[in-house]
């Protein structure tokens, strides 16, 4: 199909549905083919997407997306991060690593 085409030949890479977004709110793909990756609508502008490396740079732990405050959380020592990545609260020091991220046809794509 040409959309598939399009995205693999521009360097995006299928990571899950759009169905799967808007059911969950997110796509959650820890073996996607850029890696593991976690994809919201941007709440600022419905018509993007915001897409990070979910793995916290502290130890490692998985970051959760909180809807109503706007800000990935990690559950392990309580660290946050804007949806840009910028930490907002420590422990962690690095930004979470960022994607570029869009709808193609049905698919959420990812660009690493
Ligand atoms: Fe995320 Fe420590 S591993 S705050």
């Amino acid at each position: 199909n040409t959309s598939f085409t399009v995205a693999q030949s521009s360097g995006f890479k299928s990571v899950g549905t759009v169905a799967a977004l808007d059911k969950d709110g997110q796509i959650l793909n820890k073996k996607s083919p850029v890696g593991s990756v976690l994809v919201i609508r941007n709440p600022n502008d419905s018509n993007s997407l915001i897409a990070v490396n979910p793995t916290c740079t502290h130890e490692g732990c998985t970051v959760k997306w909180k809807k109503s405050e706007k800000y990935f959380d990690c559950p392990c020592h309580d660290a946050e991060f804007a949806p840009d990545g910028k930490v907002l609260k420590g422990p962690a020091k690095k930004p979470l690593a960022t994607y570029q991220a869009k709808i193609e046809g049905n698919s959420v794509v990812v660009k690493a």
